[in-house]
């Protein structure tokens, strides 16, 4: 199967697919997209030899628009678009030409401490601040929405503990690095089935 994988900055969720052992055999990264001109993800993708791509909803130097992406994935065969560290609103057009091929990545155990302008450390601000005894990761299908779309998967950790928002940040990096991956080689095995509104991985 083939990803495209949409990041904005660290990169760190990227390089967790890339290094998966499980997802060695299933998929392959065919190209990576950012909001950014240039971000450390990209250099990321340079060593690994990925076509990288920088996106925008209009036109601008340097990038390209998200009118012209369906063409280039089609090209490379996209199967699956993984938003890994993306903080920008996906249009919802865009959504629309990839009905639940695209999955998104949040750094808190949703529908708790999502939507707008909950990314990265003000996600783990906020769930320090709410004296929350747990935190976690979760993956879900994009919706036009920020971090709204049916939850494929959870993964969660004690913060009981926990003496600072960046020590909620470490714990919960260490789940995303193995929950994505392992989200995608359910997808890639297809083991996974929506009814009911829900979504179940076999
Ligand atoms: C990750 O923690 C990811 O969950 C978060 O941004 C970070 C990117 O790190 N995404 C969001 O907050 C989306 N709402 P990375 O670039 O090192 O993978």
């Amino acid at each position: 199967m083939n990803i495209a994988v949409f990041v904005s900055g660290r990169g760190s969720n990227l390089h967790a697919i890339l290094n998966s052992a499980e997802l060695e055999a299933l998929c392959r990264i065919s190209v990576v997209c950012s909001d950014k001109l240039d971000c450390h993800a990209f250099q990321i993708a340079h060593q690994y030899n990925i076509p990288f791509f920088s996106v925008s909803e209009s036109k601008k130097n340097g990038f390209v628009t998200f009118q012209m992406l369906p063409s280039i994935f089609a090209e490379k065969q996209i199967e699956l678009i993984v938003l890994a560290g993306f903080l920008k609103l996906i249009p919802k057009d865009f959504i629309g030409t990839f009905p639940f091929k695209i999955i998104n990545i949040h750094p808190a155990l949703l529908p708790s401490f999502g939507g707008k302008g909950m990314y990265g450390n003000r996600v783990h601000e906020a769930v320090f601040k709410s004296s929350a005894k747990v935190s976690g990761a979760t993956v879900h299908f994009v919706n036009e929405n920020y971090d709204e779309g049916l939850i494929i998967d959870q993964a969660a950790v004690s913060i009981a503990d926990a003496n600072s928002a960046e020590e909620i940040a470490q714990r919960v990096l260490i789940l995303e690095h193995a929950l994505l991956p392992s989200v995608i080689a359910k997808i890639a095995q297809r083991k996974i089935e929506i009814k009911n509104n829900r979504v179940y991985l076999i």
